[in-house]
C-alpha cells in the first residue's frame, strides 16, 4: 500500500512513522509513506500556501493552487495501482474513523491524506477529496495529528502487518464488543489476583468467560455499541 500525506509541517511525521509496527511494516515493504510539504508546491515566491478569507473573518485559509499541484503530482503513481486511489481531507466535519472504515481503506492501494491548518482549507479543494474523514468531534489545530492516527488505524489491518490476525479480530470494536480484560504475570500482584478461570487451563471456561466479561463491560461502559450491534 502506498501513503502520500500533503502538510505544512513535514518534520511531525518521522518520530510517530519512524517507530514501532509503522516502521517495521515499512521496513517489510508492506507500507510505502511518503510525507510531502506543501509549500514545495506553492507558484509564490516567498512559498506562502494561505491567505486571508473571503468575507472577513479570524484566521487563515490554505490557498487552492499548492493543494491541487500537490495532489495532481502524487496522482500520477495512481497508474501503477490500477487507478484505485482515495484522496482523505483530514476534517472535524468529515465521517468519523472507526474500524469498518479503517478495514475498507487497508484494501485501498493508494491513500492520499490533506492535512488542513489553520482555519482549514479552501472549499474548491474538495472536487479532488473522495472521503473526508474526522477522528472525532473536537478540534485540533492541524490535520497532522489526525492524519498519523489514521495511518495507524488502517495499518492494522494491511495484511501481514499484525503478526497474529487473531489479534485484531478479537479486540475492541472488532465485533460490536469491548475487548474483555487481560492479564499477565504475576499471578498474585499487591494482593490483587487474576481471575482463577484465567489459570485453570480449561480453554472452554476460559472463552465463556471472555465472552461474558466482553459483554457485560459494553454494556457498562457502551450501551451505545449493543444497540449498534446487528440481531
Ligand atoms: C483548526 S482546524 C479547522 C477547523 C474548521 N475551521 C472547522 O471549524 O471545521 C484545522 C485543520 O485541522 C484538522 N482537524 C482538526 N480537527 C480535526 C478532527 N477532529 N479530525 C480530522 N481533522 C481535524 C483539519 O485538517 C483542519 O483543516
Amino acid at each position: 500500500m502506498q501513503i502520500d500525506i500533503i502538510t505544512i509541517f513535514p518534520e511531525m511525521f518521522a518520530p510517530v512513522l519512524g517507530a514501532s509496527l509503522i516502521k517495521r511494516a515499512v521496513q517489510a515493504g508492506l507500507l510505502r509513506i511518503r510525507v510531502h510539504d506543501l509549500r514545495d508546491y506553492t507558484s509564490d515566491p516567498h512559498r506562502k500556501v494561505d491567505d486571508r478569507p473571503y468575507g472577513g473573518g479570524p484566521g487563515m485559509v490554505l490557498m487552492p493552487q499548492p493543494i491541487f499541484a500537490a495532489v495532481e503530482d502524487v496522482r500520477r503513481d495512481c497508474s501503477a495501482h490500477a487507478g484505485r486511489c482515495e484522496v482523505v481531507l483530514m476534517t472535524p466535519q468529515g465521517e468519523s474513523l472507526s474500524t469498518p472504515l479503517a478495514q475498507q481503506l487497508a484494501i485501498t492501494p493508494h491513500l492520499v491524506l490533506l492535512c488542513g491548518h489553520y482555519e482549514g482549507i479552501d472549499e474548491r479543494v474538495k472536487v479532488l477529496v473522495t472521503r473526508s474523514v474526522s477522528i472525532g468531534d473536537y478540534v485540533l489545530t492541524g490535520g497532522e495529528l489526525p492524519a498519523m492516527v489514521l495511518v495507524d488505524c488502517v495499518a492494522r489491518y494491511v495484511p501481514g502487518v499484525i503478526g497474529h490476525a487473531q489479534a485484531t479480530e478479537e479486540e475492541s470494536f472488532a465485533e460490536g464488543w469491548l475487548e474483555y480484560p487481560q492479564y499477565t504475570r504475576p499471578a498474585s500482584f499487591r494482593e490483587l489476583e487474576v481471575p482463577e478461570v484465567l489459570l485453570s487451563g480449561d480453554h472452554g471456561r476460559i472463552a465463556q468467560w471472555r465472552k461474558w466479561q466482553a459483554m457485560s463491560r459494553t454494556l457498562a461502559q457502551r450501551p451505545d455499541l449493543m444497540r449498534q450491534r446487528q440481531p
